[in-house]
């Protein structure tokens, strides 16, 4: 029988720390031909992820370009899929979450008829213009899916919803499987400062804030906010790796510039990344990934967001919403700051996002689908 040719189709960072360890899945099963194709619709901050799990793409499509729009990011990854869909006609195409390169990937797929299979399906805020523009990405692939890898029961829910129930997987979110590779109990840093930092004696708070929604007057309000606790207590030092967005570098530099205890640092490798997060006191940030990392980690999280697609570290106490008005993130971050009841009462592992075997229920899906397994994945129970 022939190898069932599977294409991955990725481009910002996000995406390249969850399916990588699904490209390595993939490459594993003697079923299947892995293609792997990056649009780049981040350079540096994908290559760094491509570096740490020793992935080198077949494809590289190189759109990015200094300040992108929405439109230039969609029609640059639409035309290079074109020719490249032409060429190598996989069965099934494979695309993450929602972000530019996802939503045109499944789009381009479509017009060549190719079934896309969406990993981290089933994800809603329903509210149209938060997160912006992800949330609409990720409904218009849901429509365009054929098969849909949600990590948890409440993303099934969601989908279910919108009608789609066929070909519905309840999976785990990849994102775990790539922790277990990364997080070391001893780990040498090859940043400098974080080698320097006392974890024990400090409460270093760990921040990254970078969504297209937050721009602007939002962001002043959290930076703001974030530089009070900074000078309201000593004990405090914030880590800030700042995105490589210009928007974002110039709001990080004015607001939180030349403080003794905020560094304002470079993107982190993600092993550098993983590792950090195991050790600060507490992470707050407007990211999607670190929401579902921190709370496997043990660590509180304040979300610098209105709403969150992901509730279900809410629910596990783990994850607050803090929003982007200043007093209120002040408010909270302070109260995790001075008792410690109430931040013990954050401060436990729970594991709703998956167990580290998401990958491999994913490649067991798809070869049921396609008729080369007998039996379906087993579900990812999120208990
Ligand atoms: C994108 C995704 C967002 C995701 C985020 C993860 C969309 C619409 N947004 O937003 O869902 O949460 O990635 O980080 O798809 N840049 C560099 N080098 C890099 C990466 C970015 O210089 O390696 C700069 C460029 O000037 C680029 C800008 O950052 O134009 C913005 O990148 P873009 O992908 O458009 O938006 P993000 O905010 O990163
Ligand atoms: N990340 C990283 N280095 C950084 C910041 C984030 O490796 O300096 C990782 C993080 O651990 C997570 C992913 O990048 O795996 C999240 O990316 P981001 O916050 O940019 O996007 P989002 O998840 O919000 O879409």
């Amino acid at each position: 029988m022939n190898k069932l040719k599977i294409m991955t189709i990725f481009g910002t960072r996000p995406e390249a720390v969850k399916m990588a360890p699904l490209v390595t899945e993939l490459a594993r099963r003697p079923e299947c031909e892995s293609i792997c194709c990056v649009t780049a619709q981040h350079r540096e901050m994908l290559d760094s992820v491509l570096s740490i799990f020793q992935l080198v793409p077949d494809y590289d499509l190189d759109i990015m370009e200094p300040r992108q729009t929405l439109s230039t990011i969609t029609s640059k990854c639409l035309i290079g899929m074109d020719e490249l869909l032409n060429k190598t006609r996989p069965d099934l195409v494979l695309v993450h979450g929602d972000t530019s390169t996802t939503f045109s990937g499944a789009l381009s797929a479509f017009y060549h008829r190719i079934p896309v299979g969406h990993v981290e399906a089933g994800l809603r805020t329903w509210d149209k213009y938060a997160p912006f523009p992800e949330e609409i990405n990720r409904t218009m692939v849901g429509d365009i899916a054929t098969l849909h890898f949600c990590p948890t029961k409440s993303n099934r829910k969601n989908l279910a919803g919108e009608g789609i129930q066929k070909g519905v997987f309840i999976t785990g979110n990849t994102v775990i499987d790539a922790l277990h590779t990364t997080v070391q109990k001893e780990y040498t840093f090859t940043t400098k400062l974080l080698n320097e930092l006392d974890y024990e004696n400090r409460k270093i708070i760990l921040v990254t804030c970078h969504r297209r929604e937050n721009y602007g007057q939002p962001m002043e309000h959290i930076m703001t906010a974030l530089r009070r606790l900074a000078d309201q207590y000593p004990e405090v030092e914030l880590v800030y790796p700042v995105h490589l967005s210009p928007v974002v570098r110039e709001t990080a530099q004015t607001y939180l510039g030349g403080h003794a205890r905020i560094h304002l640092i470079e993107p982190l490798d993600v092993a550098e990344m993983h590792n950090l997060m195991a050790r600060v006191y507490l992470v707050m940030t407007d990211s999607g990934g670190l929401q579902e990392e921190a709370p496997a980690l043990g660590k509180p999280v304040l979300v610098l967001r209105r709403e969150t697609e992901r509730p279900e570290a809410v629910e596990a106490g783990t994850v607050k919403i803090a929003g982007t008005e200043e007093e209120t993130i002040f408010a909270m971050a302070s109260e995790l700051v001075e008792s410690s009841a109430a931040y013990e009462k954050m401060a436990h592992s729970v594991n709703p996002y998956g167990d580290g075997r998401a990958c491999a229920r994913i490649a067991d899906a798809i070869l049921w689908h396609f008729g080369r397994r007998t039996t379906p994945p087993e579900e990812f129970s999120g208990e």
